[in-house]
């Protein structure tokens, strides 16, 4: 197995809480009178997800959904599996899932099919990161804190191997 290399900061604790603060200003403007139902995809998403709630000035309700896309430990395969689903039913609600990173977009992809065909009344995506470049799907994120180029990001929530998650900043690895 290669070891990783943790490398500096790419996103300070800083400029992470003011970002989260804009998306969730942004949102906020965007559903106004609405109730919004952000469903976090785990466990990449709990510290955007705890984060980003907080900053949304809206009738919120939560949920979590965990899957797992078979594929090595930096490159997902595109099957997905679903491991937790939802405990309650998204009919008619204004869905929006957060997640930590979009990387090829085929998790994301698959997930999407998958809750639109359960009726809800809007359905978008709000991801901390985006690696645009790395796409293998037709994949737009509506909300977005950073675009960034093609590392392999760990800290806030991000793993390689599940560690670094704890970090309450943004690095990358390096393969040694
Ligand atoms: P996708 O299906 O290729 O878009 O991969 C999405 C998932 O792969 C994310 O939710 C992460 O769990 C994981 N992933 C993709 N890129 C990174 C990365 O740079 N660091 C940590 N996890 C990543
Ligand atoms: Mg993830």
């Amino acid at each position: 197995m290669s070891e990783y290399k943790l490398s500096g900061v790419m996103f300070s604790e800083e400029q992470i809480k003011e970002r989260v603060k804009a998306l969730g200003r942004i949102i906020t403007e965007d559903y106004q009178g609405k109730e919004v139902f952000l469903i976090g995809i785990l466990k990449g998403s709990v510290p955007f997800m705890a984060d980003l709630m907080r900053c949304i000035d809206l009738d919120v309700k939560i949920d979590f959904m965990s899957v797992s896309s078979y594929g090595s430990a930096t490159h997902s395969s595109g099957v997905v599996r679903i491991l937790k689903d939802l405990d309650s039913d998204i009919r008619g609600k204004n869905v929006i899932v957060v997640e930590d990173i979009i990387d090829s977009g085929l998790t994301l992809s698959y997930l999407k099919d998958y809750l639109i065909k359960r009726g809800p009344a809007s359905f978008r995506i709000c991801t901390f990161l985006d690696k645009p470049a790395r796409r293998k799907v037709e994949l737009h994120p509506d909300y977005c804190g950073f675009e960034i180029e093609d590392k392999f990001i760990v800290g806030y929530g991000l793993d390689v191997d599940q560690r670094y998650r704890q970090l309450p900043y943004i690095s990358w690895v390096t393969t040694e």
